[in-house]
């Protein structure tokens, strides 16, 4: 039987270029379609590399005409939630319209199986922790307005034309490979642990804490880390879920664990060795207080548990971090 062929679109990207990794070496055929505009070339581990824009569907047919697609992975969207808030134009134009694109040159090729990376930023401000799937979606900023746009349309286009997909619903995804080869890598950074890796590293001054008034332990947020490599594993699972005839799902994708900011500093103290400068700061817009995932449904239907701990997140992401 010849290999099933994965077309991962953002595959240059970070959470993209740990999935594609991952699918090599569990024997798929990779194909990496990325327009490179957040992406980087060298994070691309195979040799199937296409540029191109989801925009440019005459691009996307010749990627479907040249090779035989069995599945396609969807990574290629803006994430910045600031970012959507000042400019939602680009994330309602790549998130949504070129995602469609995207469904719809599946479709012309009838090809039928898609795994979809969404965000907890489908749900607001949580009233429930844990958070469940069945959780209300009500989202605070156009990237997670964009995330909840095409779960419906998903929905839509299964009952109609038949298309089934897996919907993962990410929390903090972080770590890196553990071959160092591969890590997260993004212009402006925004996110918590690299911010911190690269004051470790004398990058930066100091990190700046988001808030130490909220209603938590120790006032500061707290978020539930995933890594990267148990994204990538539960991906692979959905996919095969997929091809042995599973219908449409939507999963949470977190560890289910909570820690606050201040717990993520003081362990990346520890585990970097450096005592790095950190300032308490006012709250940043829109961060809810406590976001942690339920993810019973995920290990219940894809048998999914995730391997890394929060020590092997940050170790990870410090070995990466250190070679780049
Ligand atoms: N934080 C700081 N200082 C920093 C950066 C972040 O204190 O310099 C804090 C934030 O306030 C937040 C926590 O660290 O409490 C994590 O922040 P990140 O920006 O790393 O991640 P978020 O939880 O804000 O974002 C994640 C995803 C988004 C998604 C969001 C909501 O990265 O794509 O969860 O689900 F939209």
């Amino acid at each position: 039987m010849r290999p099933k062929t994965i077309l991962v679109i953002g595959g240059a990207g970070y959470i993209g270029s740990h999935q594609v990794k991952l699918l090599d070496q569990r024997g798929y055929n990779v194909i990496v379609y990325d327009n490179l505009s957040t992406g980087y070339r060298d994070l691309v581990t195979v040799d199937n590399f296409e540029e191109g824009d989801l925009a440019d569907k005459d691009r996307l047919r010749e990627v479907f005409n040249k090779y035989q697609i069995d599945a396609v992975m969807h990574f290629a969207a803006f994430i910045q939630v600031g970012e959507s808030i000042k400019d939602p134009a680009k994330y309602y134009r790549n998130n949504v319209t070129n995602a469609i694109n995207l469904l719809d040159i599946m479709l012309e090729y009838d090809v039928k199986n898609l795994i979809f990376s969404s965000t907890a930023a489908v749900y607001g401000e949580p009233e429930e922790i844990p958070i469940k799937e069945t959780h209300t979606k009500a989202p605070i900023n156009p990237y997670g307005r964009s995330k909840l746009m095409i779960e419906k349309i998903l929905k839509d286009y299964d009952q109609a034309y038949g298309l089934r997909y897996t919907c993962f619903r990410y929390f903090n995804a972080s770590g890196a490979d553990d071959s160092g080869r591969i890590g997260e890598k993004h212009n402006p950074e925004t996110h918590l642990i690299p911010l911190i890796l690269q004051t470790a590293l004398g990058e930066r001054d100091d990190i700046y804490i988001f808030g130490i008034d909220y209603n938590t332990k120790d006032g500061t947020c707290i978020r539930d880390f995933v890594h990267v490599n148990d994204l990538a594993d539960a991906h692979i699972k959905g996919l095969e879920r997929l091809f042995g005839g599973g219908g449409s799902e939507t999963f949470n994708l977190g560890s289910g664990k909570g820690y606050s900011v201040k717990e993520i500093i003081n362990q990346a103290k520890e585990i970097t060795g450096v005592d790095f400068k950190v300032v308490e700061g006012e709250r940043r817009d829109g961060d809810p207080a406590i976001l942690i995932a339920d993810s019973s449904k995920v290990k219940q239907v894809l048998k999914w548990e995730p391997k890394y701990t929060l020590n092997d997140i940050i170790r990870t992401a410090w070995n990466w971090h250190k070679h780049n």
